[in-house]
Formats: structure tokens, C-alpha cells, sequence
């Protein structure tokens, strides 16, 4: 008479195992400092007089800027900011990609990708995506509009992959660096198809299927992930004096990034949190169910006999 009872046992099991996997890098990563290989400050240091970089390590990403817009005619209040990283890299290659040289980037070489490129509920998650696909495919920086180059980025070429640390938590895709075929960008070029999900509230599914959040996610699996010490990703900290890269020519969009991040990580709480009660109430049930069905009526007092056989 025992066995039974371990079949509500095992779906409970189930269940919890299937929370804790589906959930575990999003809570993790609440909890992850995001300090481990940081860029050296050092490293980024330039000259205090010529503003040009000091170190003497060797060039590993090749000298391309790859930068986004819907087509050709940037903004005016983006202007100033595309000018000041033109300026002063006449000697790298410049991409900007448009929805239409995107898409045709995407037809040309990665066709398994188009199903998914084209179902993607927003526009902005294709901006989101290029920007990993033509990191992945020819190396380079990506560098969101928005962001003005303080300095020349040459000591940041000197690090195969890196990535920029977000506030609160996790990585963000605004600043990016990596050399062509890079692993982690790779990973997360592979990982898109598998986060293609539509959670029918706009921002949490873009930060999910191909923003921030999806990017912070693989992050922590690809760290997780047997990275030996040259696949690994570098973590461009926050700016310190000297060693500045890039600065926002337009004002507040930092404070509104770092204001919807914790309006995201909080609007994620509350639904891991209301998914939480509900998956408790969804297993009490079936357990009390399968326990009825299997004990129906069951004096107390045969309980205690059979547990003393
Ligand atoms: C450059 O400036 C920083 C801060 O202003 C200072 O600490 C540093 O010593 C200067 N470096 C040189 C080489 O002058
Ligand atoms: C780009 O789009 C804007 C408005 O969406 C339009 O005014 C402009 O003419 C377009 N530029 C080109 C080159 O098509």
C-alpha cells in the first residue's frame, strides 16, 4: 500500500525540479556581483594629455564600428554622438546597419535564422539581434547610438570578448566587443531560436527573447559552462576617471536605463513570485486529488496500522 502514495511524490518532484531549472539563471543572477574578469582599469588607462591609449597589449578584435538604424538618416540628437566615434576612428571600418542591410545580412548568411528574424513581434529585437549576429560573424564593436566615444577604443581591442556591466545586475547589450566566431557570441547566436517567446507584455518579452535579460542569461550559463580562460568574457566596469570610453551626448538615457532595469527586475520578482503561488496551488491540488483517489476515505487508524507493520 505504500507505493502509491509515491506517484503525487514524484510529480511533486517534478515539478519543483522543472521551477527551479527553468527559474535558477534568473534568480542567480540577481545574486551575481557581475565583478569576475573585469577589464583592467589599467589597461584602459590613456594619456592624460594626448588621450591616446598606453597599453602596449596586442589587437584581437578587428578595428570595425558597428552601430544600428532604421535606415540611413540618423536623428539629428544622435548626430553628435555618431560623429565624436567617427571622428576619432577615421582608420576603422564603419557599419551601420539599417533594417533593410540587416535583414538582407540575414538572408545571405544565416537563412536558418529568417523564420525566426521575421516572427519577432518588435522591431527593436531584430536591432537587438544583429547587433550579436554581425559580432559574431565579423568582429568588431557595436556601439549603441545613443553613445558618444570619449577616447580611442584601441585598449579595448585587446580583449577577445567583453561585455558591458549593467545596474543593478547582469550584462548589457548597448557596448560591445568580440573577435569574428567568438564562442560566447556564438552561443547566444544558437540560444535566440530557443528564447523566442512571446509573454504578451512588450518589454518583458523583449528583454527575455533578446535584450538585456536574454543576454545576461546566457552570460551566466556560458560562465557556468566549462569557458576555459581565452573563451572567457570580459566585463567592461563602469567608467572611472581616466579611463572613460563612452559617454551619453544626450543626457539621461543612463538613469533611464539603470530606472527601467529596476523596474524590470521588479515587475520579474512579482511574476516568479505570483508563478510561484500558483505552481504551490496548482501541486497542492493534484496531491490532494491523487491522495483522495488512492485513499479514498481512509480511516486515520489505518494509517497508523499500516505504518507500524
Ligand atoms: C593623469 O590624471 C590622473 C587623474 O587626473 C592622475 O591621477 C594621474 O597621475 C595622471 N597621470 C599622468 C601620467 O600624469
Ligand atoms: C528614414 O526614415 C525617416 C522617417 O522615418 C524619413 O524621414 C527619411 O527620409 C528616411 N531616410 C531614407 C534615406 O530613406
Amino acid at each position: 500500500m505504500r507505493r502509491p502514495l509515491g506517484i503525487p511524490l514524484a510529480i511533486l518532484g517534478v515539478i519543483v525540479v522543472i521551477g527551479v531549472v527553468v527559474t535558477f539563471d534568473y534568480i542567480t543572477l540577481l545574486f551575481d556581483p557581475v565583478t569576475d574578469n573585469a577589464i583592467d582599469f589599467e589597461v584602459l588607462a590613456v594619456d592624460n594629455e594626448s588621450h591616446l591609449p598606453i597599453t602596449a597589449n596586442p589587437q584581437l578584435i578587428p578595428k570595425i564600428l558597428h552601430q544600428t538604424w532604421k535606415n540611413e538618416t540618423v536623428p539629428e540628437v544622435w548626430r553628435a554622438a555618431q560623429e565624436s566615434c567617427l571622428k576619432s576612428h577615421p582608420d576603422f571600418e564603419y557599419k551601420l546597419w539599417t533594417d533593410e542591410s540587416a535583414r538582407q545580412f540575414i538572408v545571405d548568411e544565416y537563412p536558418w535564422f529568417l523564420d525566426t528574424y521575421d516572427s519577432y513581434p518588435f522591431n527593436i529585437m531584430r536591432a537587438d539581434v544583429i547587433r550579436y549576429f554581425v559580432l559574431a560573424h565579423f568582429g568588431g564593436i557595436y556601439i549603441d547610438l545613443d553613445e558618444g566615444c570619449q577616447s580611442r577604443l584601441d585598449p579595448l581591442l585587446t580583449y577577445p570578448a567583453w561585455v558591458r556591466k549593467a545596474d543593478p545586475t547582469g550584462v548589457s547589450n548597448s557596448v560591445m566587443g568580440s573577435t569574428p566566431r567568438h564562442p560566447f557570441f556564438l552561443r547566444v547566436m544558437l540560444e535566440l531560436k530557443n528564447y523566442n517567446f512571446n509573454w504578451h507584455v512588450p518589454y518583458i518579452t523583449v528583454m527575455y527573447a533578446t535584450g538585456p535579460l536574454f543576454l545576461s542569461v546566457i552570460w551566466k550559463q556560458y560562465k557556468r559552462w566549462a569557458v576555459s580562460d581565452a573563451e572567457q568574457v570580459w566585463i567592461l566596469m563602469p567608467a572611472e576617471p581616466g579611463a572613460a570610453y563612452f559617454n551619453d551626448l544626450h543626457g539621461s538615457s543612463w538613469h533611464e536605463d539603470d530606472a527601467k532595469w529596476i523596474m524590470y527586475l521588479g515587475i520579474h520578482w512579482l511574476f516568479f513570485t505570483v508563478l510561484g503561488f500558483l505552481l504551490a496551488a496548482v501541486v497542492g491540488l493534484i496531491s490532494y486529488l491523487v491522495v483522495r483517489r488512492m485513499y479514498p476515505r481512509m480511516p486515520l487508524k489505518y494509517k497508523y496500522l499500516e505504518y507500524g507493520e
